[in-house]
C-alpha cells in the first residue's frame, strides 16, 4: 500500500468459491471487489523457470523443488509452460487429494486482503451448506479458512454462500425469500425470514458436472467444454452442434435437480414459520449467467411447484459478486 493511501479499515466480505475468491469492500458508498483465481500450478525448480517467473512478476512461491503459480497468474502462464491448472478446492471445500490446497488458499486469500489494517478488522466469509445433511469435511474447511484470516490479524465470522446472496440481493423484502448461489462445485441454496436461516443445503451438481459430462460424452476435455460455456453458449434448445447439445442436456439436469431437491426440501423442512407473504427468489453465481438459463428455471419451476408462493424469481444483476457482497453486508450489521 502507499504511502498516501488511506488503511482500510472496514468490515470486509469474502466469497470464497471453489473456482474464484472475491473480496468485497465499501468505498463511500459503493462497494468495489477483488477477484482471483482459485488456483494454481507447479513447475519443476529450475533457476531459469524462476528468473523469468520474476521478470515477469508473477506470483509464485517455492515449496521444496517445485515453484507454486497461484492465482490469476496460473492461468495465464498454463499456455507459456503447456501445463494445466490445478485447485485447491473441490465441491465447495479444500481438496483433500491436494497437498498444496491450503497453502495456495493462504496466498491468494493473502493477495487480495492483505494484512487487517485495524486490530479485529471484522472478515465474514462464505461457506458452503451441508449437501443432503452431509458434513462433508465443511467444518475443516471452515476452521482452516477462519485460521488464514485470523493470522492476517482479521476477526474472521463465516456465513453460509446461499445465506449471503440473501444478504446480498433480498434487502428490499427485509432479508426474507430465497437466495441460491450456482458455483462450480455446488450450487447454495437458502431460505430465510427476516435474515434468519431456516432452510440451507447445497447440491453438488453445478458447472463443473456440466464440464465434466459434456467432456465424457464428446470425448473432448472438460477445460475446453467450459470455455465454451463461457463464451458463446446460451441455453436455445438443441441444435446441430454435438457440444452445445451436450452443455443443453447437463445444463438442464443441474436446473432440474436444483428445483427438485428445493421443493422437496421445503416440503419436509420441519420448522418452517408460516409465510403469509410471498417471497422472492434470486438466482446467483458464474452459472446463472448463460442467456436462456432464466427461462430455462422457470420451465422446471412450473413442472416442481414449490410450497410456497413467489412474489418474483430474478437473476442477480451482477452474478459474480453476489455473495461477496452479502458476506460484506451481514459484516457491516
Ligand atoms: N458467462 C458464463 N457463462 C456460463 N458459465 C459461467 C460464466 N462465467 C462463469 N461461469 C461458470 O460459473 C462457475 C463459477 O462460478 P462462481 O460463482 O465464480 O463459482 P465458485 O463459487 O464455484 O467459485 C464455473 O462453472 C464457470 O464455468
Ligand atoms: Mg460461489
Amino acid at each position: 500500500m502507499s504511502g498516501q493511501e488511506e488503511a482500510y479499515t472496514q468490515p470486509m466480505g469474502l466469497d470464497v468459491g471453489t473456482s474464484r475468491i472475491v473480496a468485497a469492500r465499501t468505498v463511500g458508498k459503493k462497494y468495489e471487489y477483488q477477484a482471483q483465481l482459485n488456483a494454481f500450478l507447479t513447475l519443476p525448480f529450475s533457476r531459469l523457470a524462476e528468473s523469468l517467473l520474476q521478470r515477469e512478476g508473477v506470483f509464485y512461491q517455492v515449496r521444496g523443488d517445485e515453484l507454486v503459480v497461484a492465482g490469476d497468474d496460473a492461468e495465464k502462464f498454463a499456455e507459456v509452460f503447456h501445463v494445466e491448472t490445478r485447485r485447491p478446492m473441490k465441491d465447495g471445500v479444500l481438496n483433500p487429494q491436494e497437498p498444496h490446497a491450503l497453502e495456495v488458499v493462504r496466498r491468494v486469500v493473502g493477495k487480495l486482503l492483505g494484512k487487517a489494517a485495524a486490530e479485529g478488522q471484522k472478515v465474514f466469509f462464505s461457506v458452503p451448506a451441508p449437501t443432503a445433511g452431509s458434513e462433508g469435511g465443511i467444518r475443516y474447511h471452515q476452521e482452516s479458512v477462519r485460521t488464514i484470516l485470523t493470522e492476517l490479524g482479521f476477526q474472521a465470522q463465516p456465513i453460509e454462500e446461499g445465506l449471503a446472496v440473501v444478504f446480498g440481493e433480498l434487502g428490499p423484502s427485509n432479508f426474507s425469500g430465497i437466495g441460491i448461489s450456482c458455483g462450480s462445485g455446488l450450487c447454495n441454496v437458502c431460505l430465510a425470514v427476516l435474515s434468519v436461516p431456516v432452510i440451507s443445503f447445497s447440491v453438488p451438481k453445478a458447472g463443473d458436472f456440466i464440464d465434466s459430462q459434456a467432456a465424457l460424452v464428446t470425448g473432448d476435455r472438460a477445460t475446453r467444454m467450459r470455455v465454451q460455456k463461457e463464451q458463446t453458449f446460451r441455453l436455445n434448445g438443441m441444435s446441430g452442434d454435438r457440444v452445445h447439445n451436450a452443455l443443453t442436456v447437463y445444463y438442464d439436469q443441474v436446473i432440474e435437480n436444483l428445483v427438485k431437491t428445493l421443493r422437496e426440501s421445503i416440503s419436509s423442512a420441519q420448522k418452517l414459520p408460516k409465510l403469509n407473504q410471498s417471497i422472492p427468489l434470486v438466482l446467483a453465481g458464474g452459472s446463472v449467467m448463460p442467456k436462456g438459463f432464466f427461462e430455462h428455471f422457470m420451465t422446471a419451476l412450473e413442472a416442481n411447484e414449490l410450497p410456497v408462493k413467489l412474489s418474483e424469481v430474478r437473476v442477480a444483476s451482477d452474478p459474480l459478486h453476489s455473495t461477496a457482497r452479502g458476506a460484506l453486508m451481514a459484516a457491516l450489521c
